[in-house]
């Protein structure tokens, strides 16, 4: 499923509200998109927990907190950031655990996931049990939805959950639940095959636990997902089975509801016009590099192929980042009006897997970051950074 690349509420907001680069928040928009959320999961008869690693803005923990059932962690620090900032549950997942760190995530979590059946024999031991914390397993069904690679924990040789097979003969005393995760960005259908695969592979080993979490990356806040046919699915999974059902997703909690702010340091001519920006690719929006894809620019087209790239046109530019990285490229886009130093433009679709992944690569500034009601036209700047933060994390 396409990301939905609509300026919505931003389409009114004036950058210059805002120092840059700012990341800016749309709370409308992010309460529309909880409403929903909270709405599949009363129907569904489903928790719905907020992945952090997507979006950890705990500025917004209580309005997140009175839709949501809690939040899904990816370690210890997230887990304590769940405990200590956010509301409700929480429950943690991580590829690889450390003993020193089980004590404390157990405490933490109503639900600590382990990756493989080995982790789990080897901690269990130093586990407390009959202990406010359940145990759960990541299994690996196998079957590939994601359409990339980078995306696809189930691809061969993947490090990500347990395969099923593995699990045959294994004594799972102690384990209460399982865990999966495979889609990324995707709509209902192959979220439905995800679990009918699992369904079938692990039916025998479904009878023997009581919860299963369903992971992330359906879109379920998009346009266009078949909401109706998700929550008749879970609906009916949980009939049949009686097993508690969680869902975990990031991307869809804060879908389009962010904005990068940024200002055009400088415009110049090199085979074709370039604007280079103060905010980067690299340490601002890594997914653009890693993904990669190509962010909307309000006021502007995208264009994706070399036909379209008239070097002559001085409404076509190829924007990047204030970074020495020769691909701190964002993007070419044909603009309404050719952009000059001292202009600001919003990156449209930023709010998740940016402010939790940013770098000071190259001493860059972090991105402030911005709370905005469009019902009220109220912004509040909530945080900057400063030298500090750079400083702070070298010796
Ligand atoms: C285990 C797990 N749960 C949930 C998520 C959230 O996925 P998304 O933000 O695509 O909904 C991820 C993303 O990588 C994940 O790895």
């Amino acid at each position: 499923m396409a990301r939905d690349e609509v300026a919505g509420n931003f389409a009114n907001f004036d950058p210059f509200r805002v120092p840059s680069p700012c990341y800016v928040i749309d709370i409308a928009k992010l309460e529309d998109n909880l409403r929903i959320l909270s709405d599949v999961s009363a129907k569904a008869d489903a928790r719905v927990l907020l992945a952090l690693k997507a979006f950890s803005c705990f500025a917004l923990a209580e309005m997140i907190g009175g839709f949501l059932h809690g939040t899904a962690a990816s370690g210890l620090w997230e887990a304590r950031l769940g405990r200590t900032r956010f509301q409700g549950a929480v429950h943690t997942f991580a590829p690889g655990l450390k003993q020193d760190h089980l004590a404390e995530l157990q405490t933490l979590s109503d639900h600590l996931i382990f990756n493989t059946i080995g982790q789990w024999k080897r901690f269990k031991p130093s586990l407390r049990m009959n202990d406010d914390c359940a145990f759960g397993l990541r299994i690996n069904p196998r079957h590939s939805e994601a359409e990339n690679p980078l995306y696809d924990p189930c691809a061969a040789w993947s490090r990500l959950g347990s395969p099923i097979p593995q699990l045959e003969g294994e004594d799972l005393e102690g384990l209460t639940g399982f865990h999966i995760h495979a889609l990324c960005d995707q709509g209902f259908e192959p979220f439905d095959r995800l679990l009918g695969a699992t369904e079938e592979k692990a039916s025998g080993l479904l009878e023997r636990i009581n919860w299963l979490n369903l992971g992330g990356g359906q879109m379920i806040t998009a346009q266009g997902f078949d909401r109706a046919a998700l929550i008749g699915r879970l609906r009916d999974l949980r009939r049949r089975t009686e097993l508690d059902l969680y869902l975990e997703p990031g991307t869809a909690v804060a879908l389009n509801a962010g904005a990068l702010v940024t200002e055009v340091l400088d415009t110049f001519w090199n085979d074709g016009h370039v604007a280079v920006m103060d905010c980067s690719a690299t340490c601002h929006m890594p997914d653009v590099i890693e993904a990669p894809y190509t962010p909307a620019l309000l006021g502007t087209e995208t264009l994706d192929r070399a036909e379209d790239m008239d070097p002559r046109d001085e409404h076509v530019v190829r924007v990047g980042g204030p970074t020495c990285l020769a691909g701190d490229v964002i993007g070419t886009y044909r603009f309404d009006k050719a952009p000059k130093t001292g202009d600001r433009r919003l990156f449209l679709d930023q709010a998740y897997y940016t402010m939790v992944k940013t770098t000071t690569f190259n001493g860059t500034p972090l991105p402030s970051i911005a709370l905005w009601d469009p019902r009220t036209d109220d912004v509040r700047v909530i945080k900057q950074f400063g030298y500090e933060d750079f400083e702070g994390r070298l010796s």
